[in-house]
């Protein structure tokens, strides 16, 4: 048996008891005892706005879970994140996305290197490189400025980069147009090259490893196609890379100048604030990036330095908890209302359950209690006519974070009211729920309500406060994994897979029937290889 903080155990017993007794409470009553609830439960930092108060919690709730938060030592760990300690524990790294956006803090050595200056050279590279493809001064082989981009990654090397660039948009006309392609599945990249003019397009292939096999064929496939019509000695200007291993970078072909660093102690889904976010700087200028790490460094700086109480990451990683493993949520929808957020939900999705999607603590442990709920969700409001139907009526509840802007860029009025309309509705009616007044029939009508839900109001969607919501979920994330005694920061059980596959591959390459796998296996990979194209 491995020792378990008493107090802690003592603080999820006490959660179990608040659970039963919450279990028969409407949430309308909580509202109706409690005219300061939507204030007691709701908080501002800057230009974001959470409201907790739709959510099955009261005071009591609230401070058992935080004396939870502290009795797995919540503070130490956060500082010792900050400080450059190892948090990642099975690589033996720290984790230290957030010195990216705190270039002036003091020195913090990794690897007997302050990376602080790392940090600094690469942003005065990433700088330099943006200046001179937004103003025309980056060549292709042929003497033409760049007009398109080809962001190639994948998981956390491209869904952070695309929701950022498509949240932020362009605002002038200098930025190239840019593409992000991450499946393997050629379907993914042809279209977007056939409608390239290879003389003016740069490549970025992003990749810490510089192995991801979806990444490599991609890159390879497209490095063939601007050999097509363009010199060999002249592509490494259409090429940069954005990698942790500039050797192998180098033998694929990219000039020194064009890597950009990416380093261990950064992980995929906590990278775009570095080098990786390269395309939401030539996409919306380097002032806007710059405004976007300013973002999530005041968010940092909250997270560092308030209560708990008013910690709102904590806030949200704790509603979670609750939501999670004694509420009974075994999913959490993720639900913009707002198009230039479509891309919040997958990396949202990523973020969390490639982090907490564990089954053991740090010693290896197996877990007594749940981690990551499944995440999901889409803009608002398409979802209400996808998905929304087994949110109110189905027998397996969920929970929801609503996300919303109060102003928006494209001046259209009406559009926004019918938008922020449905968003406060949806929220409304999960918590009310409906029966029909007399209390007869109309069961296919009747909505349960009391469906826990989170609102998060941004002023508008500026650099700044995309920064704040994206940090946001990375300190949420951080904190749970804390509570739940995880390490966020590895991703062991994506490998299996990819090794599998590479077995699979070598049947493809040797042909014959295959009999080495289960009966299953065996019989797809064989029906494939009857009817099969040669590549
Ligand atoms: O899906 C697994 C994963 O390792 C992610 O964590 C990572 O973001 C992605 O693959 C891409 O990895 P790389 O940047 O090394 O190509």
């Amino acid at each position: 048996m491995h020792h378990k903080s008493t107090s802690a155990q003592s603080n999820r017993d006490l959660l179990v008891e608040h659970a039963k007794r919450l279990s028969h409470v409407r949430t309308t009553s909580l509202f109706d005892e409690d005219p300061e609830r939507f204030d007691r439960f709701s908080h501002t930092l800057e230009g974001l706005f959470v409201d907790f108060s739709k959510n099955q919690i009261d005071n009591d709730v609230l401070s058992t879970l935080i004396s939870l938060a502290h009795g797995v030592g919540l503070e130490s760990w956060r500082d010792k994140m900050f400080e450059g300690g190892i948090v990642n524990t099975s690589e033996n790294r720290p984790a230290l996305h957030v010195a990216l956006r705190d270039p002036s803090g003091p020195a913090l050595m990794v690897d007997g290197e302050n990376i602080r200056e790392a940090v600094a050279r690469s942003h005065h590279q990433m700088t330099d490189m943006v200046d001179r493809i937004r103003d025309g001064r980056w060549l292709g082989a042929t003497g033409k400025p760049i007009t398109d981009v080809i962001h190639i990654g994948i998981g956390g090397s491209i869904l952070g980069p695309a929701t950022a660039v498509h949240a932020l948009g362009s605002h002038d006309d200098l930025g190239p147009n840019i593409h992000f392609v991450s499946n393997v599945d050629a379907a993914a990249l042809m279209p977007t090259l056939r409608g390239l003019n290879r003389a003016t397009t740069l490549v970025i292939i992003v990749s810490k490893s510089f192995t991801t096999l979806e990444t490599l064929t991609n890159a390879e496939t497209t490095k063939f196609w601007l050999l097509d019509s363009l010199p060999e000695d002249e592509i490494h200007r259409h090429l940069v890379a954005v990698t942790a291993r500039p050797d192998r970078a180098q033998k694929f072909g990219i000039t020194d100048d064009n890597v950009l660093a990416f380093w261990p102690w950064i992980g995929g889904r906590f990278s775009l604030w570095s080098a990786v976010g390269l395309p939401i700087a030539l996409s919306a200028g380097m002032d806007r990036f710059n405004r976007f790490l300013d973002g999530a460094r005041c968010m940092d700086e909250h997270f560092r330095s308030a209560p708990l109480e008013s910690n709102i990451p904590v806030l949200l990683a704790l509603v979670g908890i609750w939501n999670a493993n004694y509420q009974g949520m075994s999913a959490h929808a993720v639900l913009p209302y707002d198009d230039r957020l479509d891309g919040l939900p997958s990396h949202i999705q990523q973020l969390e359950m490639e982090s907490t999607g564990k089954s053991v603590d740090r010693g290896g442990h197996p877990l007594e209690w749940d981690t990551a709920p499944i995440i999901f969700g889409m803009s608002g409001t398409d979802a209400q006519h996808t998905f929304f139907q087994a949110v109110h009526q189905g027998t397996r509840p969920v929970s929801a974070d609503f996300i919303g802007c109060l102003r928006n860029d494209h001046g259209s009025g009406i559009h926004h009211h019918h938008l922020l309309a449905n968003l406060f509705a949806q929220s409304e009616a999960l918590m009310l729920g409906w029966k029909a007044p007399d209390d007869e029939g109309h069961e296919e009508r009747v909505c349960p309500g009391n469906r826990p839900s989170t609102t998060i109001l941004l002023e508008s969607l500026n650099p700044e406060n995309l920064g704040m919501l994206l940090a946001l979920y990375e300190h949420k994330v951080f904190t749970q994994s804390v509570v739940w005694g995880i390490n966020p920061f590895d991703q062991w059980g994506v490998e299996l897979g990819k090794q599998l596959a590479g077995t699979i591959m070598d049947d493809f390459t040797h042909g014959g029937t295959v009999t080495r796998h289960d009966s299953s296996t065996n019989g797809l990979i064989n029906r494939f290889l009857k009817n099969r194209q040669q590549p």
